[in-house]
């Protein structure tokens, strides 16, 4: 059935002028190379893509793995790759950003302006006592000074720890512990949607929690000028520490393998990751990928619409295409305000040929532009556009075919880009001038990754059949450690049964015509809610974590139409199991405690009570069939051994 349906349903590969991987012919070409010699493949395109301070004379080192090296003794700057070497070749006046405010206004800054600005801010770091190796909390609204900020960090070789302006005081506090960060970098508030949110407030309750001694200066980016609480011991006003610095800094030219960043996320247990990237790797792959995948040229106008503190917004708007020369678009607000024709609207204003974003977006924008026709992309001039992306979860065929028909007018063709936060850039897409297109499918490896799908003791399965994803090589923008924690990275990334592969954490199968890879979810306790990572037992703790209230909790993820999953938490609380009002008035104050714990993102959508929860003899909580009580499907699965089977009932009633 599958079968069939990738025959009849495969999209020829787009016809691009010069494409960057022109054909299939070209792209097995490019995959028998990394095949025939893995390191020298990578050697000539990191020599091709990067400008290095030292020349590297190895390529990989994997005397310790799964610890890894890439061109350890190569020294390079991140931020002369991405800025200073555009000026010294003559595009110093290009626009490399084109900075959309919430509210409409833009801001265009060119590459000789951007480098100017990361050198004021650079120079006021090292003027605060900020040191190569240091780590800052990047705590920031979308913004230009989000950008500079985290290209300052690299230009003296701090190591940044961007944390979404999403996460609460308590979620930032726990990082800024776990990093040791000496310096926060926030705004007084962001702007989305119309609403003015704080983040200052944030940061001063993150550090009022205890445990962030290590910071001894929080920089202010003033957005919105709202008044904000000033402790003159510690804080200073960006533009203030800026101002006096002189406009250029000399890079620190540190070796491949320092660590350019720390970012969080979240794995099967209750504490999120620190997950380090190295600097030449990881650039290396940010800049290749956002070539070849987008097929990036220097006329085009590039637009990812993630948030500089997810990944996405690392590779593909901070690094990648900075790295490439590129201009590209950087948003502040929210995709449907004014109203949900905002997309639309701005790549009709900026010319955008390429977009880039999230399966959970396009949903809810179908969803509006079915009930009204105003916001519907037809009615805006998408005639620029010529490649389209997304990124963070499965894309749902209807929503693959609406996103290529009514976005990209039938003629752009989609990137299903399947990778995570630890491997850098991409592992499994579509290079769009060289691969046939199937909607739903994330297609093929790109060349270099060694990607596979094995069983549970690391032997490839055949094609359509299912098993556990692995990458089978190590690539340069691979994850190096969790951040204090090596132990982990190991036991996480490399379980001793898979033969030393990488674990990604996702099942997959492959058809069995094409050998196109499908991802067919996370086989850990990982929830993905509107392409955010979430891991249940972090939602678990946090719930459990209001003791006046709860008694034990259980958290699972069901299928949702617009946000892919939706998180279902299942409580039992110390006094009785409430019911009618009192349920949801019970409901919506532990919504907003997780809200306070972690963070609006990780609310479940529903919380449902019980006088206990479904457990086996032994006592261990029946999950499996908790998935199905959140799915509202009947429950068929053995239940024999369940201890209390009337609790089933209970928890199949929504508040
Ligand atoms: C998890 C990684 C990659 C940047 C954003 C998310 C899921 C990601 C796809 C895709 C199906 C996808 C996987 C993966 N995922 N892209 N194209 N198709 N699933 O990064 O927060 O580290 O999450 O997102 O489950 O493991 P992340």
């Amino acid at each position: 059935m599958r079968t069939n349906d990738a025959k009849t349903r495969l999209i020829p590969a787009a016809d691009i002028k010069e494409a960057h991987v022109p054909s299939t012919s070209a792209y097995n070409e490019l995959v028998a190379q990394a095949e025939a010699d893995h390191d020298g493949y990578w050697s000539r395109l990191a020599r091709e893509f990067l400008s290095w301070r030292t020349p590297f004379t190895q390529g990989l080192d994997d005397s310790q793995a799964p610890f890894f090296k890439w061109f350890e003794d190569g020294t390079l700057n991140v931020s002369y790759n991405c800025l200073d070497r555009h000026v010294e070749s003559g595009l110093g006046d290009k626009t490399a950003l084109i900075f959309e405010a919430d509210d409409g206004q833009v801001t265009r800054i060119n590459y000789r302006a951007l480098l100017e600005r990361t050198c004021r801010l650079a120079n006021a770091l090292k003027a605060r006592g900020v040191q190569k190796g240091d780590r800052v909390v990047i705590y920031m609204s979308m913004s230009i000074e989000g950008v500079v900020a985290m290209q300052a960090c690299a230009r003296i070789g701090a190591t940044h720890s961007v944390v979404f302006g999403g996460f609460s005081a308590q979620s930032l506090r726990d990082r800024i512990h776990d990093a040791a960060a000496v310096m926060v970098i926030t705004a007084d508030e962001q702007v989305r949607g119309g609403k003015q949110l704080p983040l200052k407030a944030i940061v001063d309750e993150a550090i009022a929690l205890g445990g962030c001694e290590s910071v001894t200066n929080v920089l202010v980016y003033q957005r919105s000028g709202a008044a904000i609480g000033w402790n003159a011991a510690r804080d200073r006003w960006l533009h203030e520490e800026m101002q006096d610095q002189p406009a250029t800094c000399e890079p620190e030219w540190v070796g491949a393998e320092h660590p350019l960043f720390v970012l969080y996320t979240s794995g099967s247990t209750g504490k999120p990751k620190g997950v380090q990237h190295a600097s030449g790797g990881y650039l290396l792959h940010a800049a290749l990928t956002s070539q070849w995948t987008f097929d990036l040229k220097p006329d085009d106008v590039f637009w990812c619409t993630a948030d500089i503190g997810w990944v996405t917004g690392h590779t593909y708007i901070t690094y990648g295409p900075l790295a490439l020369g590129a201009t590209e678009v950087v948003f502040e607000g929210v995709p449907t305000y004014p109203d949900a024709g905002r997309f639309w609207k701005m790549i009709q204003d900026h010319r955008v040929s390429i977009f880039y974003t999230a399966p959970t977006a396009i949903r809810s924008l179908i969803k509006a532009a079915e009930s009204n026709e105003t916001v519907h992309p037809r009615r805006y001039d998408l005639s620029s556009l010529r490649i389209l992306g997304s990124v963070g979860e499965p894309i749902n065929p209807a929503a693959w075919e609406w996103y290529h028909q009514h976005v990209g007018g039938g003629r752009c063709p989609i990137v299903d880009t399947f990778w995570q936060t630890e491997t850098g850039g991409h592992m499994i897409t579509p290079l769009p001038g060289a691969t046939p297109l199937v909607p739903g499918s994330c297609t093929l490896p790109f060349p270099g990754i060694a990607a596979a799908i094995v069983d549970e003791t690391g032997n490839d399965v055949p094609n359509g059949q299912g098993g556990i994803l692995v990458v089978k090589k190590p690539w340069p923008s691979m994850i190096r450690t969790i951040w204090g924690d090596p132990e982990r990275f190991k036991s996480s990334y490399f379980p001793a049964e898979l033969k030393g592969f990488y674990l990604a954490g996702d099942g997959a199968i492959r058809d069995a015509d094409t050998g196109y890879f499908t991802i067919t979810g996370r086989i850990d306790d990982v929830l993905n809610v509107s392409g955010h990572r979430m891991g249940t037992m972090e939602i678990e703790s946090a719930l459990v974590s209001c003791t006046a209230l709860v008694a034990e909790a259980a958290v699972v993820g069901r299928p949702d139409d617009t946000t892919g999953e939706a998180i279902c938490a299942f409580v039992v609380l110390k006094g009785a199991r409430p019911s009618g009002d009192e349920a949801r008035k019970i409901a919506t104050e532990l919504r907003n405690w997780v809200a306070k714990e972690i963070g609006p993102i990780a609310k479940p959508k529903d919380i449902r009570f019980g006088d206990n929860l479904p457990k086996t003899r032994s006592g261990k909580i029946m999950r499996r069939l908790l998935r199905s009580v959140a799915k509202g499907e009947t429950v068929t699965q053995d239940i024999s051994t369940l201890e209390n089977p009337a609790v089933l009932e209970q928890l199949a009633q929504s508040n």
